[in-house]
């Protein structure tokens, strides 16, 4: 294969698997245009309205456990495809769904597609990736989860704008315009059976082959992906790892590991509560607090989701040049300065103007190309093969967890403390982060990923 071919496939590789990423923030992001109309539909109680929300979420953790035992028995390539099926069956059963409990059944279903997808699809990437490429090659994936925000978003709006006419089909009429919200989830089908075509053509990834004795597939595989030697000398380095580490089969705490564990963990929490998805989710209830009318909630969703979109770009050019450690460092300092000063907007009771808006999208754009990529890439990277599938999934639950408290105690925090002491709190955490990231953290830029071990055991 020439360079130019090893290059397109490895791109391909990775841009596949990112897809996972692309449903991921679909799935999330649908359900704040269906939410309203099903609360209509099925007369939803504050309990069941909650059942709503949290099905996604209790999925997302089953799914994250399911990938932390299935993906090392059966292999990547088979978890993500299972993971594409979720989402498929999930969007079927929404869109057709008979009953409430069906829906809640099917969201539980994508849920998990979510959970498998947020654990398996960043591994394979950081597992392909040449080292040099690999923060780029991750940052794709966040970019995925950005443009898939997005796309819920208009297909959302354009689902509201087709039900307003009558569509003459009878069952067009019923998804499209009687149900609206039905088609909201049916349309997930069509990413769905994309990222389920593309994972078809993907090879399995060389590190799982090379963990269960595999090592003349991942010898192939490599050659597909990199210069014969290149090749040759990273099964070499994956093998003699693999030797390394086997003896060390204590799950996952040990001299090595207590360090990237700490920075998976504690990197994914603080991420979750920097508030982003209480900016992104709940902006529109922000501004009406603002004295802001919410009429416009889609336009702002829109212009958030593109800021979000185009500031990842930042990332995928600079995570491997300037290292992970300096996005953090630029990124978080944004995120405490326009929370604190977002916070003072309220406190001053500030907030008529743009100047909110201003400091919301610095916001948004500081989270784009740091919290949001640079979290996913060192979750993927620092832990060594045979345990990597069970810590990034003890990270990646961590993460979740953060997720589902934030949508629990946000609400409340707004209506009891109101927004300034949000805000604030929200920048406190990130200071922490600031902080751990600056003390803790790692640089792991241009590491292969067998040689992580030595950048954590290692005093600097
Ligand atoms: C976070 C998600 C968030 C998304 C926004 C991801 O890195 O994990 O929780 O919704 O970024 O772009």
């Amino acid at each position: 294969m020439s360079a130019t071919q090893q290059t397109s496939r490895i791109n391909y590789i990775c841009m596949a698997a990112a897809l996972g990423g692309l449903l991921f923030g679909f799935d999330t992001a649908v359900i704040s245009g269906a939410e309203n109309l099903l609360k209509i539909q099925f007369s939803l109680d504050p309990t069941m309205e909650g059942w709503l929300v949290s099905s996604g979420l209790l999925g997302c953790i089953i799914g994250v456990f399911t990938t932390g035992i299935l993906s090392d028995k059966i292999g990547r390539k088979k978890t993500i495809l299972i993971a594409g099926i979720m989402f498929f069956l999930s969007g079927v059963g929404c869109a057709f769904a008979p009953s409430f409990t069906i829906l809640i059944i099917s969201r539980m279903l994508g849920g998990v597609g979510v959970g498998m997808a947020s654990v398996v699809s960043p591994m394979y990437i950081a597992e392909f990736a040449p080292a040099s490429k690999r923060g780029q090659m991750i940052a794709y994936y966040q970019l995925a989860i950005t443009v898939g925000i997005l796309l819920a978003y208009f297909s959302n709006a354009f689902v509201v704008a087709v039900s307003k006419d009558h569509i003459s089909n009878g069952v067009l009429n019923w998804l499209f315009s009687e149900q609206s919200w039905r088609a909201m989830f049916l349309i997930m089908c069509a990413p769905s059976i994309l990222f389920l075509a593309a994972l078809f053509k993907l090879p399995e990834s060389p590190r799982w082959l090379v963990s269960v004795n595999r090592n003349d597939e991942a010898r192939n595989i490599l050659n597909t992906i990199r210069t014969h030697d290149d090749a040759g000398k990273e099964l070499n380095e994956i093998v003699n790892a693999r030797n390394k580490n086997e003896s060390s089969s204590l799950f996952p705490i040990s001299k090595a590991t207590r360090i990237p564990l700490l920075i998976g963990i504690v990197l994914a929490v603080l991420q979750q509560f920097s508030g982003i998805n209480a900016i992104i989710y709940y902006g529109p209830r922000i501004f009406e607090t603002a004295g802001i009318p919410s009429s416009n909630a889609l336009a702002f969703q829109v212009i958030i989701g593109a800021i979000n979109l185009v500031f990842t770009m930042i990332a995928i050019k600079y995570a491997d040049k300037y290292g992970r450690k300096s996005l953090l460092k630029y990124g978080l300092s944004g995120i405490i300065l326009s929370l604190m000063l977002c916070g003072v907007l309220f406190y001053t009771n500030n907030t008529q103007g743009y100047l909110l808006l201003v400091l919301i999208m610095v916001y948004i754009a500081c989270f784009a190309f740091s919290l949001g990529p640079v979290t996913w890439i060192i979750i993927n990277e620092i832990f060594p093969t045979n345990i990597r599938v069970k810590a990034v999934s003890l990270c990646t639950l961590a993460l979740w967890v953060a997720v589902w408290m934030v949508g629990q105690f946000f609400p409340w925090l707004l209506e009891k403390a109101g927004a300034a002491i949000t805000f604030w709190a929200f920048a406190v955490f990130s200071i922490f982060n600031l902080i751990f990231s600056l003390t803790v953290v790692k640089e792991t830029n241009g590491k292969t990923l067998e040689e992580m071990n030595e950048v954590f055991i290692s005093p600097h």
